[in-house]
């Protein structure tokens, strides 16, 4: 094979040492490897590098609190400040669902390493008794609300469901999703697309192989999203199925309210082309990314970018000034995500994030470093609020709407397989109690709509063991999607009953299960 051409290309980019083990590799590695080079724009990628560390540099340097302002209460809308209008808002949505004008995107391009399984995310199943996955939960919430939509309107309708995904999870979740036999959707109404990747860089910029013949590449950050909309004319797609509105969101939430009407509907009233739902941040020091305006424009506010005494900062009704907490969770109008992607797209920098990245050293031993060792370059996919005309921003309820799956399960962890599992059972436990119905345990005694704490080792209402002191352990207590979408529905089943844990109400019926045998 002749690389004279490429070994050019890659000395003027200043990363020759790409090919250092050419002579070591076997045929079928060196066409791979050749193959990647070829593909990849190394004037484009230390381009990025340069921007990306200036960008960093300045951040580090530079605390944003005296350009910071809070959002404005009339572009707020709130589920518990503005119960009146939940209603109206539900059936704007609605209208427009069963038009078939609102399409969710879900970001699953990520590599989900904190959780640390080898396959994508959302195929992950928390251990809920009917053991689905996470892009199970999501494809039934997605078929209920159509069938909803379906009801009120007396219409067929359609939410067509675009997955991003990358060059690491695109094919087992294809595969996934084919097996299942989409969960019931259409096939051609799941589109798969996939972002793109980029070379891990060490902070000269030179990009780091993780084998002899293999770069270390990583996706591009879920703000990759609007570059790969352009690659694989996602828009086009939209606009030919007639889409309006596009829900765009995490795959590891797993309470997301894929498609919420009421916020579709919020953000359609208000005449929104940008929306952010968004959760109360209570705790100063909690490190989640605030939305506000920041020299008269809306952006998220990482924690570490403001001062202890900005994040500290109440209103005159208690609540921390900065406390729109971000949870990933977007509305888009379609003229706006077009005009991101044809034109402002570019102008989007890559935020550094530093790594510890695996490498060969010029004995081609792989190191496994101890402490972060270069960067990875992402975009954000909340980046270009800044290019919104009308943006506004919709208050959920964390426990009713955000718990993502992060970490692996650890006894004192956050985020992890076991707190996903408790929020979707505490919910539907609520779902329950409001609807009329009633837990009672093995003496017939009700439970309490709290579940009481429990020492270590003893059992808790529902039969299941607890694990450390004063842990609230939920009932066990699950319905299916299809079943009820947000809690609707559910008065003509459980109105003035009671019923032993394990709970399980799904198509089939109402299924308990009193010996925790699920
Ligand atoms: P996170 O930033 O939490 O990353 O992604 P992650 O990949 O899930 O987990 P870690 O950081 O490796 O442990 C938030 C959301 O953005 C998506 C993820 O799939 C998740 O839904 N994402 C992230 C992408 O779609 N592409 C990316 O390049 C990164």
């Amino acid at each position: 094979m002749d690389i004279s051409r490429l070994a050019q290309r890659l000395a003027e980019a200043g990363q020759s040492h790409l090919l250092q083990f050419w002579d070591q590799l076997s045929p079928e590695e060196q066409a791979e490897l050749a193959f990647e080079l070829e593909s990849m724009d190394f004037k484009e990628i230390n381009c990025f590098f340069k921007h990306a560390m200036e960008a960093s540099g300045q951040t580090k340097q530079e605390k944003v609190d005296a350009r910071m302002e809070p959002v404005p209460r009339e572009v707020l809308g709130s589920v518990t400040r503005d119960r009146e209008s939940l209603k109206d808002w539900e059936e704007e949505g609605l209208r427009c669902i069963s038009q078939s004008k609102v399409a969710v995107l879900l970001l699953a391009g990520g590599q989900g390493t904190r959780l640390g399984v080898s396959y994508p995310k959302g195929m992950y199943d928390v251990g809920l008794p009917s053991h689905k996955t996470l892009f199970q939960i999501q494809a039934e919430r997605i078929l209920k609300l159509e069938q909803l939509a379906e009801q009120h309107h007396a219409t067929k309708c359609c939410i067509p469901w675009y997955i991003m995904t990358s060059g690491r999870t695109m094919d087992s979740t294809k595969e996934f999703f084919s097996k299942h036999k989409y969960f019931g959707l259409k096939e051609e109404n799941v589109i798969f697309f996939q972002q793109g990747m980029l070379p891990a860089m060490d902070y000269n910029g030179t990009i780091i192989l993780e084998g002899k013949g293999k770069l270390a590449m990583a996706p591009d950050g879920n703000g990759g999203l609007y570059r790969s909309l352009g690659a694989h004319k996602i828009v086009e797609d939209m606009e030919r199925r007639g889409i309006a509105y596009i829900h765009v969101y995490c795959v590891d939430n797993i309470l997301v309210k894929v498609a919420d009407p009421a916020f579709v509907g919020f953000c359609v009233r208000k005449g929104a082309d940008c929306g952010a739902k968004v959760v109360e941040k209570t705790n100063p020091t909690e490190a989640v990314g605030v939305v506000c305006k920041v020299d008269g424009r809306y952006q998220v506010v990482e924690y570490s970018e403001i001062t202890l005494a900005t994040a500290e900062k109440r209103s005159t009704d208690g609540r921390l000034m900065f406390n729109a907490g971000n949870v990933a969770n977007h509305f888009f109008s379609l003229p706006f995500l077009k005009d991101v992607v044809n034109t402002h797209e570019p102008q989007l920098q890559h935020h550094v994030a530093q790594k510890k990245i695996p490498y060969v050293d010029t004995q081609g031993q792989l190191i496994k470093p101890d402490k972060p060792n270069g960067i990875k370059m992402e975009k954000f996919v909340f980046d270009i609020f800044q290019f919104a005309k009308n943006f506004v921003v919709y208050e959920v309820l964390r426990e009713d709407e955000f718990s993502p799956l992060k970490n692996a399960d650890s006894q004192d962890g956050k985020d992890n397989p076991t707190t996903a599992r408790h929020a979707l059972m505490s919910l539907h436990h609520r779902w329950i109690l409001n609807a009329g119905g009633h837990f009672i345990d093995e003496n017939g005694t009700r439970v309490p709509a709290i579940p009481r704490h429990g020492p270590a080792g003893t059992l808790s209402p529902d039969g299941s063991q607890n694990l450390k002191d004063g842990t609230d352990l939920p009932i066990k207590c699950e319905i299916s999607p299809l079943v009820s979408y947000g809690g609707e529905g559910l008065e003509k089943l459980v109105n003035g009953r009671e019923f032993h844990a394990a709970l399980v109400i799904d198509t089939r019926g109402i299924h308990e299960h009193v010996k925790n045998g699920l």
